[in-house]
């Protein structure tokens, strides 16, 4: 069951605020009949629900694809830092959506978003061995030990073995190269941790892909949209029931 005005709210009606006073003014219509109480719970699934005589098409949950920008911070909420949700536009908002997973605040590139706690749950977990490829700047030379070790799995630094993970070398040089690294993990830091065990340090991050989805190129950092059903589709399909 949900309360009516999270129903209109998510269905495109503006705020909780501007649909309490369209409740009020008597013009939502459940089942036949005027309801005006914006506490009023009702299952939106079954439930014929008219806005001025318009039927509404429920949605209970919204998918987002954001390149995040640097300087912002990947939570619902925080007390000095501007983020993920301070982008978005009211009418996503109100959705109530949470970030999937965590890239750091100086981290940019792809951060999807939704209230669909059951998905979020499933693409965080390692168990679906869910791709996230990123491109990433070192301060020094990478080389094929490095690709090795990698791939024998990382210790970081608090003794955790990584799982195996795949770096390719872009270009390599003495004060900077750029790699690719693919890791089914989310640890804190894992990327810069995973370089510093080796002794070396991420100077640039960016998430190009999260589980096969791949960063829109026409989003500039911090532009976002919805994703595809296609999209969407995909992700369901990495983790079977969901
Ligand atoms: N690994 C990191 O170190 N940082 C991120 O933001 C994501 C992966």
């Amino acid at each position: 069951m949900e309360r009516l005005d999270k129903v209109l709210a998510n269905s495109g009606y503006g705020s909780r605020k501007d649909v309490k006073k369209i409740i009020k003014g008597g013009k939502v219509e459940i089942d036949g009949k005027v309801v005006k109480d914006s506490n009023y719970q009702l299952d939106p699934i079954k439930s014929a629900i008219k806005v001025s005589g318009e039927e509404i098409i429920y949605k209970k949950y919204i998918y987002l694809m954001m390149n995040k920008p640097d300087g912002v911070i990947s939570a619902t909420f925080d007390d000095y830092d501007k983020t993920v949700i301070d982008i978005l536009e009211d009418n996503h908002k109100v959705f109530e959506p949470f970030p999937v997973g965590r890239l750091d605040k100086d981290t940019v590139g792809l951060l999807l978003l939704t209230n669909d706690g059951e998905l979020n749950h499933r693409l965080i977990s390692p168990k679906w061995h869910v791709d996230k490829i990123y491109y990433a700047k070192i301060n020094s030379n990478i080389d094929k030990d490095d690709v090795e070790e990698f791939k024998d799995g990382i210790i970081l630094d608090d003794g955790y073995k990584c799982m195996p993970a795949k770096l390719e070398i872009l270009e390599a040089g003495e004060n900077e190269s750029k790699v690719k690294v693919t890791i089914q993990e989310g640890k804190y830091h894992q990327v810069k941790r995973m370089f510093e065990s080796l002794g070396k340090k991420v100077i640039y991050l960016k998430r190009l892909s999260f589980g096969g989805l791949d960063l829109d190129k026409n989003l500039g950092e911090g532009e976002y949209r919805e994703l595809t059903a296609s999209e969407l589709e995909r992700l369901r399909g990495l983790c079977k029931i969901c």
